[in-house]
């Protein structure tokens, strides 16, 4: 995705192109929506779906033993007495004594002091408070002492006697984890083996917002991987990855705000991480630089200091997208290195034994999780998209992740064309594309149209192709376009969306 025409937008604009062209609204707005609820609406729904399918496709081909699963999203109690999120999963909360507002400790101190103070305990969040005279946002009042509020939503299943206490899943993460000891006997009793949830997640947050990166029912994208912890200082392809440069944003240059460019090699000296962790930084770089191909500078690693770790990582760097709506940068992703924490804790609350044999060892596996937030890399794949041209807008998305794949456009409503263009609409579609047909205004109208809502891809059927078989194939992007015979289109198009060149699969006939 090329930077040079994009424009910077406000959260407020982005949220508004989002509902104007159809990707996502607040949810329930006819009833007073609630805030940290959206709905996907149609174009929404398609772009959240090829990012996760690039992201089925890229992470479960890291490895044979990988496998997706679907889980439950309501829990019994003692799965989080278990993973520890009962007494540890709690945001600062703050109450004002005048009008009552609550509010994330930390966020109403970032808003004052531009810093973010995320992990702080509510002691120190309170000393900060007190210090720079912080009062409500909303009316002025002063603040009472800063508590802690539990984020799970709590549920009762059953009535009565029958009744038991359950949670919404916080993370998909402890899905796989109730999974683990039955794949691992239904499969090859093989490590390392990795179990990948896409599915929903709930937080009760105390003040949802930035649209879809702080919600209360969300998204997620994560791979547990499961492996033996003696061996976490080597991964077998690691030599191939060793000269690779990763962008990481160590605690150490907090005070200077420098990107560092570390060779994966380095970074297991330098930054004293294990092999298998490293490797795993470079896959997660290569999914956002190489398949999502997103703009390097825009990309970082961050590695959060021993307050701000979640309470079950080790090693935890977030990978984080520089979005100029919400001011720098933002995490849309995890590394979390997460022990045997939560296998120990299952373990101990069920009685359950997590203790696997491989090869004639006994061991309780450690977890190393890829979890990925799909709402917020949506959110960020739009703001990266936006581009204002002379004569148009245009959302740049890249290609492979474009809501639709082509769009089919008889040149004129008449004569043959239109025939011709359905039959071209069905041969795409039968090839596995997505396909948005159009067949009402000038062309240059329907162009325009694509490039708003981000069609990677123009076909145009004009009288030359009833003679000759042939097609224009119009790139969103440049607006240049090659002619190609009708049943070149499945493999060039295809191609095309793999990032071809598009002088590399046609000569370009128009500027
Ligand atoms: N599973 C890790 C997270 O939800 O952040």
């Amino acid at each position: 995705m090329e930077c040079k025409e994009r424009v910077a937008m406000k959260e407020s604009e982005l949220e508004e192109i989002a509902k104007r062209r159809g990707f996502f609204w607040q949810s329930a707005q006819i009833h007073g929506a609630m805030s940290g609820f959206y709905d996907y609406a149609h174009l929404g729904t398609l772009l959240k779906r090829k990012w996760e399918n690039l992201w089925r496709k890229f992470f479960l081909g890291l490895d044979d033993n990988f496998y997706e699963i679907e889980t439950c999203s309501i829990m019994p109690e003692n799965v989080f007495k278990a993973s520890g999120h009962l007494i540890s999963f709690v945001d600062p909360i703050v109450k004002c004594k005048k009008c009552r507002n609550s509010e994330r400790a930390d966020h109403i101190i970032e808003k004052e002091l531009k810093e973010n103070f995320e992990g702080l305990s509510p002691k120190d969040l309170m000393k900060l408070i007190k210090k720079h005279n912080i009062k409500c946002p909303k009316c002025g009042g002063s603040l009472e002492e800063v508590g802690e509020l539990n984020m799970m939503f709590p549920l009762d299943v059953g009535t009565g006697a029958e009744a038991r206490k359950a949670y919404l899943l916080p993370e998909t993460a402890q899905g796989a984890y109730m999974n683990f000891k039955l794949e691992f006997e239904a499969l090859r009793r093989k490590l390392p083996f990795g179990l990948a949830i896409v599915g929903k997640a709930f937080r009760n947050e105390i003040s949802p917002r930035n649209v879809l990166i702080r919600m209360r029912e969300f998204n997620q994208a994560e791979l547990q991987i499961f492996f033996d912890h003696a061996k976490i200082n080597e991964h077998p392809k690691f030599n191939s990855i060793a000269k690779y440069k990763l962008r990481v944003f160590p605690v150490k240059n907090k005070k200077n705000n420098k990107i560092e460019e570390i060779a994966c090699g380095d970074a297991v000296r330098r930054l004293k991480l294990p092999k298998f962790y490293v490797y795993y930084m470079a896959m997660v770089q290569k999914f956002y630089l190489d398949i999502l191909k997103l703009p390097r500078e825009k990309f970082r690693f961050r590695e959060l200091s021993k307050e701000e770790k979640a309470f079950y990582n080790k090693y935890h760097f977030d990978m984080e997208l520089n979005l100029e709506s919400l001011g720098g940068f933002k995490e849309v992703a995890g590394l979390h290195y997460r022990t045997s924490h939560d296998l120990d804790g299952h373990q101990e609350v069920s009685g359950t034994s997590m203790v696997i044999n491989v090869e004639g060892k006994s061991l309780t596996p450690h977890v190393l999780e890829v979890s990925m937030g799909v709402d917020r890399n949506v959110y960020a794949l739009l703001e990266l998209a936006f581009a204002k041209e002379k004569d148009r807008t245009v959302l740049r998305f890249p290609r492979l992740v474009s809501p639709f794949d082509a769009g089919v456009f008889p040149l004129v409503n008449k004569d043959k064309l239109p025939g011709k263009a359905r039959e071209i609409q069905k041969l795409l579609e039968e090839n596995g594309f997505n396909v948005f047909y159009d067949e009402s205004g000038s062309i240059g109208r329907r162009y325009r149209r694509v490039d708003e809502i981000g069609v990677a891809a123009g076909i145009t059927i004009d009288y030359d192709s009833l003679k000759k078989e042939d097609v224009t194939l119009r790139d969103r992007d440049s607006m240049k376009q090659i002619r190609i015979k009708i049943k070149d289109l499945p493999e060039v198009l295809k191609k095309f969306l793999n990032g071809e060149k598009l002088g590399k699969l046609g000569k370009v006939i128009k500027g």
